[in-house]
């Protein structure tokens, strides 16, 4: 059975379907937030809770009738034939391990959509001339492994296998071990052997514009550049009441000194609108009468503007050399993960403003504060993304984050008929 293109224009997603999924993906690696008082969710990549999140929705993918297959980092791609088996895939997807705060949204959306809009094409015996596939990437947020989108920057050929593989926990387990150990390596080579006709990805948008606004559906611009470094700030342990200043070598001096710099650096407007995030810190020995003789610190830099993050790289480098000389400490930088900036083409995003408008839903553009994995996938072919609004200030990564029913099925509905669009290209 078979509908034509015309008739596909009445199909709607089953929310309350869309829904429980969320829901039940949802309760894999819940617990209780005591800064929230909440139910969060927790699913770091490839620990336990993410491989039952992955068995839940894959289970689901094959009763679909999806057809899986894996590559050698752990990304899945799920398959809905073509009447044209040849022809390039139209790609969605997401990611579906979270941070260690997370809410049930931010990436579950994208994934658990692309399934949707399978079980609806299912549904209504819909036939597509181009097939339809549904990406998990893994290891989206680098919550784990300290490198965001590792898995779709290894499928665009971003990082190599070998570097995503060595990637290490802090516990010291790498990446290639976890994947080794849980069987999660597929035969397919990476990068992607072939490039998807287009990439769509639906997502919260993890921020307050669009429900400030009153609007439906983001149309995303693009996503801006992220920098991350892991800074190791080595000094000397020693007496804090015997030891006299001019003879300190203060870790805890120098990790407080450029945390007041990079604010300095936000607040300067110098490097246009930047944010800075020290989101981890450690110090050792960590004890109340020793001056601190290590500290491990984190820096995340956000830029819409690459030239503007260069600039503040290369002067947060300058200002480090600074800090040892007055402090009298080593300090070494790792860059953990660094992409530039990217513009989705006007083409994919015309398709999802049309789309909203066909179903009579608001849109506005606007740029993705977050990474994104169709910011790696828009390497490899014309990629775009569809933001749905959140609640409470459009709060994420923090169990608060919530979007309605309403307004994922909205968002879903725009993806579908984006999507219908593409696979008849
Ligand atoms: C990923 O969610 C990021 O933007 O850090
Ligand atoms: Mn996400
Ligand atoms: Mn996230
Ligand atoms: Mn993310």
């Amino acid at each position: 059975m078979s509908a034509a293109p015309d008739d596909t224009a009445v199909l709607r997603v089953d929310s309350d379907r869309l829904w429980s999924s969320l829901s039940e993906l949802g309760s894999v690696g819940a617990y209780h937030d005591s800064d929230t008082d909440l139910e969060g969710v927790r699913r770091l990549a490839l620990t336990d809770e993410d491989i039952t999140g992955r068995e839940l929705v894959l289970g689901w993918m094959r009763e679909a009738g999806l057809s899986i297959r894996m590559d050698a980092v752990g990304n899945v791609y799920a398959r809905r034939a073509g009447l044209d088996d040849s022809l390039a895939p139209v790609l969605v997807g997401s990611h579906i391990d979270s941070v260690a705060t997370a809410g049930r949204f931010d990436g579950c959306l994208g994934v658990l959509g692309g399934l949707e809009v399978v079980r609806t094409l299912n549904d209504h015996g819909v036939s597509t001339r181009r097939p339809f596939e549904v990406a998990i990437f893994t290891e989206e947020e680098g919550a784990r492994f300290g490198t965001d989108m590792l898995g779709s920057a290894t499928a665009a050929g971003r990082i190599s296998l070998a570097q995503a593989r060595s990637r290490a926990d802090r516990d010291g387990v790498s990446v290639g071990a976890e994947l080794d150990r849980r069987g999660l390596v597929g035969d397919q080579v990476v990068p992607m052997p072939a490039r998807p006709h287009a990439y769509l990805e639906c997502h919260i948008e993890q921020g307050p514009i669009l429900a400030e606004h009153g609007t439906d559906i983001g149309v995303v611009r693009g996503v801006q550049a992220i920098t991350w470094l892991e800074l190791e700030i080595s000094g000397r342990a020693a007496h804090a009441g015997a030891t006299p200043n001019a003879l300190r070598r203060d870790a805890e001096l120098a990790a407080a000194l450029i945390r007041v710099r990079l604010d300095e650096m936000v607040t300067s407007g110098d490097y246009g609108v930047m944010l800075a995030t020290v989101g981890r810190h450690e110090t050792t020995p960590n004890l109340v009468n020793i001056v601190p003789s290590h500290v491990l610190m984190t820096v995340d830099l956000r830029n819409h503007d690459g030239d503007a993050m260069d600039r503040a790289t290369i002067d947060l480098h300058e200002y480090l050399r600074a800090v040892e000389e007055r402090t009298g400490t080593t300090i070494s930088v790792a860059v953990t993960a660094q992409t530039p900036p990217v513009h989705f083409p006007p083409q994919m995003r015309d398709r999802v403003a049309k789309a909203a408008a066909g179903l009579g839903l608001s849109s506005e553009e606007i740029t993705s504060g977050a990474g994104h994995d169709a910011g790696e996938i828009a390497a490899l072919c014309p990629a775009g993304m569809v933001f749905v609004p959140g609640l409470y200030d459009g709060i994420s990564h923090n169990p608060r984050e919530y979007s309605t029913p309403e307004a994922c099925a909205d968002g879903i509905n725009v993806l579908l008929h984006a999507v219908l669009g593409l696979l008849e290209d």
